[in-house]
């Protein structure tokens, strides 16, 4: 507490919940673009927000990425002690390495935390007919029910070309990114600096207006680079999320005050 206070942060944290527009603003010192390390600090103190979020019992929701890969890693037993914990990833498969994935998120998550999780099969690319079908398995839908009545969500927020190519995006669409000027990416959907969407990942699960029924909402990102990512986004999000970042964004956020 004493460094934060004598480096400021805290001050720094006040100033941007107030220009971000959001619930509350945590900044880790460093910046992850240098220092893996702070990605780390980054997935510890989501892991800390996460804890003071809990309830007895609680339903999860969570995206891919490796902020969130490190987030897991850092819940605790502790946390589940006591209470019910459930793991669902928000959105269906939407192109990453297995390791980055929410269900293997989700899975980890539950193992360090003694809860419990589910699944959701949904390849990347599907067409309408077979999407339409996926809509009518019981054991999809079964857990898309459960991601409905998630409380908590957990997400990363990425920059948006770092993102299409991540995901390996068709040329057509990535055409469309370019020319939108998409800066920001969340949950699947792409955001100019204007904050509105100018393209969706088809998929199913969390559709960003359900963002608004959630209890809690707890957005992961750092890096001088993702800096105007997180902004783009952020103008459109709840006015409840809760930001976790470090310095070398929140740095960039001030310069464009
Ligand atoms: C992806 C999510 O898995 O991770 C994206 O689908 C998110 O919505 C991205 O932006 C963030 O990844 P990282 O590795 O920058 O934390």
């Amino acid at each position: 507490e004493m460094m934060r206070e004598i480096s400021g942060i805290n001050l720094i944290e006040e100033q941007l919940t107030e220009i971000l527009g959001i619930q509350k603003v945590i900044i880790v010192p460093g910046d992850s673009d240098e220092t893996n390390f702070v990605k780390e600090e980054i997935g510890k103190a989501c892991a800390d927000m996460l804890a003071s979020c809990l309830g007895k019992e609680n339903i999860i929701a969570v995206t891919g990425g490796t902020t969130m890969a490190c987030t897991a890693q850092m819940l605790t037993r502790k946390m589940g002690e006591g209470r019910k914990m459930l793991f669902v990833p928000a959105r269906g498969g939407i192109g990453e390495d297995v390791k980055n994935q929410a269900n293997v998120i989700c899975a980890t998550m539950a193992e360090k935390t003694g809860g419990t999780h589910r699944v959701l099969y949904v390849p990347d690319q599907v067409g309408r007919e077979a999407y339409e079908s996926l809509l009518k398995e019981p054991t999809i839908t079964e857990v898309l029910d459960i991601i409905n009545s998630s409380s908590i969500v957990l997400h990363g927020i990425g920059d948006a070309i770092t993102m299409a190519q991540r995901r390996r995006t068709e040329e057509s669409v990535m055409k469309i990114i370019v020319e939108e000027n998409a800066v920001g990416e969340a949950f699947g959907y792409y955001f100019n600096e204007n904050g509105e969407i100018v393209h969706k990942v088809p998929t199913i699960g969390m559709q960003i207006e359900d963002l608004e029924s959630k209890r809690y909402v707890i957005a992961a990102a750092g890096g001088k680079s993702k800096a105007k990512a997180i902004k783009s986004y952020l103008k459109s999000a709840p006015t409840k999320t809760i930001l976790i970042t470090d310095e070398g964004a929140a740095k960039e956020f001030l310069k464009g005050a």
